[in-house]
């Protein structure tokens, strides 16, 4: 399979772990910050899509995002910019030379009310900035762009890149307590899975005509289901069997309630994703969220 592919946000979390996943599918054409800064593309696409025309990718992945949650509160232009309009420009661009999309979405399109995993019939109705800009996204990706996929996944956690599991890990070695929200559930997913079954689903879909009924949205995250305290919990016991040196002590590791940690932006206290869909649609396994988190964790303690 020979495939000429355009990656954006080839440096964060999933774009790292892509940069390995894609190359047995063809020629992969990073793009980066450095190569273009999405942000100064403001009102006019023409540099983005003077990139589609000159590269003429046959696939196209979009890991690039906005994703400082907080931030996009006082930032809700660029965060705009960032997630909306630009995955809109690249369904047009992608368009123009025949390319497929990949791009990814997020359990914050939800607003955490429903009792259960969502699926991708529930309605949608964000509670952040961030949450609406990603769904605005969706919507301009699809309607521009019939062979689009978006993945929605939750609480992304890889060896490369700031995350949850990072500054647990840092903070675990630092502090005597921690006091981490215990009424938020989801499933930590690494960027590893998400860039290997994006690969999966590639493999498949990369030349399926535009009439095939497996384009769309779809939810992907690993298997099984935690709350931020269970989840930070879980990484330090592991980390302490590792050897990391923490200075936190099991039993001062503190549940409290998203209500008595205030952050800019509200999030979805349900954010449980129901993952038959793509699992079905694909033939995929999803492993549990735990073999995600393990597997940072050794690559973490052999970098130490
Ligand atoms: N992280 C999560 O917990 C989470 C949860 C649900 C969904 N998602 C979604 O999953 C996808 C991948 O997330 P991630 O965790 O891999 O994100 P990430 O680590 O923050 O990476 C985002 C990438 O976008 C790039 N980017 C940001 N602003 C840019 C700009 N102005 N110009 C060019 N590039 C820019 C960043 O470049 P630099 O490296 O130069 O900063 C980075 O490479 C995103 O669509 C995100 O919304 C993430």
């Amino acid at each position: 399979m020979t495939h000429k592919i355009l990656l954006l946000g080839a440096n964060g979390q999933v774009g790292h772990a892509l940069q390995t996943t894609l190359k047995p599918l063809g020629e992969v054409v990073c793009c980066t910050r450095a190569e273009l800064d999405l942000s100064t593309l403001s009102a006019q696409p023409a540099a983005l899509i003077e990139l589609v025309q000159r590269v003429k990718p046959h696939i196209i992945v979009n890991a690039s995002a906005y994703t400082a949650v907080d931030r996009a509160e006082a930032e809700p232009e660029l965060a705009t910019l960032l997630n909306a309009e630009v995955p809109g420009w690249l369904g047009t661009a992608a368009q123009t030379v025949g390319a497929c999309v990949v791009h990814y979405s997020t359990d914050y399109v939800f607003d955490g009310k429903k009792a259960g995993a969502y699926t991708e019939m529930d309605q949608t109705n964000p509670l952040s900035v961030y949450g609406r800009s990603k769904f605005e996204g969706e919507r301009l990706l699809s309607q521009n762009c019939k062979r689009s996929i978006v993945l929605r996944t939750s609480w992304v956690v890889g060896a490369v890149g700031g995350n949850f599991l990072k500054t647990m890990l840092k903070l675990a070695q630092e502090r005597e307590v921690l006091r981490i929200v215990s009424d938020q559930q989801g499933a930590p997913t690494s960027a590893n899975l998400l860039a290997q079954t994006t690969a999966e689903i590639l493999r498949i879909m990369a030349d399926q005509p535009a009439n095939d009924q497996r384009w769309g949205v779809y939810h992907l995250v690993a298997a099984g289901q935690t709350s931020w305290h269970a989840y930070a919990s879980y990484v330090i016991v592991q980390a302490r069997e590792l050897g990391w040196p923490m200075k936190i002590k099991d039993e001062a590791i503190t549940p409290i309630l998203t209500a008595d940690y205030p952050v800019a932006a509200t999030r979805p206290l349900n954010s449980v994703l129901d993952t038959t869909k793509v699992r079905q649609a694909f033939g995929l396994n999803l492993s549990d969220w735990r073999v995600g988190v393990d597997e940072v964790l050794q690559t973490l303690s052999k970098l130490r």
